[in-house]
């Protein structure tokens, strides 16, 4: 049995065409439209031999796959390690990385705390922090717009909602980027941010304590569903801490890949400030064309037929959200930016037993951004080159300078 990654390597199966890539290259990772071309080009199914996974970029494949959360589990792990072979760095999600019914108990959780009413209770604070981030950008007329809007805004916003009582910005952005990396292999990107993201992961702990958080935040709301007994103390922290990690970074990438596909389609923003009701639409097209979360992992127990392709036990397997958003058998001209699609089943959010349970709270913080520019800017121009960062599982740029009046 031959381990890589902390997990084990399958060997080619039959009718699978082995591709010679690594799905963690800068290249792969910064060009993404053409690395899913040719992952999806490869059939249903790609073999990466460097890694021994298999991967799929195929819309109506990963909805089979998802379909199948009793055969294709997210208990051994949702990146590349199988927590059935080596131990993650840290103790595994209870909710992204368990399988039912551990799962149905904290997922349920998680949910009473993000019921649709405490989202609309959120939208107001969201809409006046846009709102005043965005008339500041309009006084200063070119803003780098990572920095000064997206960060700004998502960090101004959602530890607001969990109820942080104080943040440190660079630890919140340090700890979800250093996640994200590693849950790909232990190649540089990983190496170079383990530092900050140990540092991080202290001020993260200590964060999602209940003597840290606010009385009316989401954060004290899941420590009040220990105190009936639906989880425990433990769990209600490391439920905090699944809110802090997949909910800041990716809401930070998401604000910026909007603002970008904004300044890069000028006709669309001009729809969009022609009725800013479009601004939810406009910011869930943004998102499809470019996910934020490139791919996530399912691992196989046991011998399973996809379409004729007998995927092993053991398995790992690559999930590109990213390319079956881009699936032509799925999308129309998909790799346009089109905010009048009305595009049924994008996977930016996954789909299923783990899909995003956040995603009502992004969208709605994507979606007072985008009414903000539509309501209060006439034109929103690149001023520069959009420089992307690459990271293990997400799509996200670095820098994006723009000019707005
Ligand atoms: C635009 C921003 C976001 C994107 C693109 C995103 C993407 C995703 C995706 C693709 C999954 C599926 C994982 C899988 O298939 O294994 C997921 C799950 C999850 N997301 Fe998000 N997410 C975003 C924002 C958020 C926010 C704001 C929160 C918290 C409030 C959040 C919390 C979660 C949790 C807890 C899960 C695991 C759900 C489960 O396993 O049952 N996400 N997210």
């Amino acid at each position: 049995m031959k381990i890589i990654e902390g997990h084990i390597a399958i060997e080619r199966p039959a009718g699978v065409e082995s591709w010679d890539v690594d799905p963690y290259a800068d290249d792969y990772l910064l060009n993404p439209a053409e690395s899913y071309r040719l992952l999806r080009g490869k059939g249903d199914f790609a073999y990466i031999p460097q890694y021994g996974v298999l991967a799929t970029g195929h819309h109506r494949v990963i909805s089979a796959i998802l379909a199948r959360p009793d055969v294709f589990v997210s208990s051994r792990g949702a990146g590349i390690t199988d927590y059935g072979v080596q131990e993650n760095w840290r103790k595994p999600s209870i909710i992204l990385e368990v399988d039912p019914p551990y799962h149905t108990r904290t997922r349920s959780a998680m949910m009473h705390t993000l019921a649709a009413a405490a989202v609309n209770g959120l939208r107001p604070m969201f809409a006046v922090e846009a709102d005043r981030l965005v008339d500041l950008a309009l006084a200063a007329g070119s803003i780098e717009a990572v920095t000064e809007l997206a960060e700004p805004y998502s960090l101004g916003v959602f530890p607001r909602a969990v109820g942080l009582k104080s943040v440190d910005p660079g630890k919140i952005i340090d700890y979800g980027i250093f996640t994200f990396n590693a849950s790909g292999p232990d190649n540089e990107r990983t190496r170079a941010w383990r530092r900050r993201g140990a540092d991080a992961a202290a001020w993260i702990a200590e964060a999602c304590k209940r003597g840290s958080l606010s009385p009316d935040g989401m954060g004290e709301a899941l420590y009040r569903q220990a105190d009936a007994g639906e989880i425990t103390d433990e769990e209600a922290a490391m439920l905090v801490r699944a809110f802090l990690t997949a909910g800041m970074v990716a809401t930070i990438a998401s604000v910026g890949i909007a603002l970008w596909s904004l300044s890069a389609n000028p006709e669309q923003f001009a729809a969009v400030k022609h009725d800013p009701s479009l601004a939810r639409a406009a910011f869930d097209e943004a998102i499809r064309l470019n996910a934020p979360v490139h791919h996530f992992y399912r691992t196989c127990i046991t011998d399973t037929v996809i379409n004729d392709v007998v995927v092993p036990e053991n398995a790992k397997i690559l999930l590109s959200y990213g390319a079956a958003n881009l699936d032509p058998a799925k999308f129309e001209d998909p790799e346009r930016y089109n905010i009048h699609r009305k595009a049924q089943g994008v996977l930016t959010f996954g789909s299923g037993l783990h899909s995003c349970i956040g995603q009502m709270l992004a969208r709605a913080e994507g979606e007072a951004i985008v009414s903000a520019m539509a309501r209060k800017v006439t034109a929103i121009e690149l001023a520069g080159e959009p420089v992307w960062r690459a990271n293990n599982l997400m799509r996200m740029l670095a820098s994006l300078p723009i000019s707005i009046r």
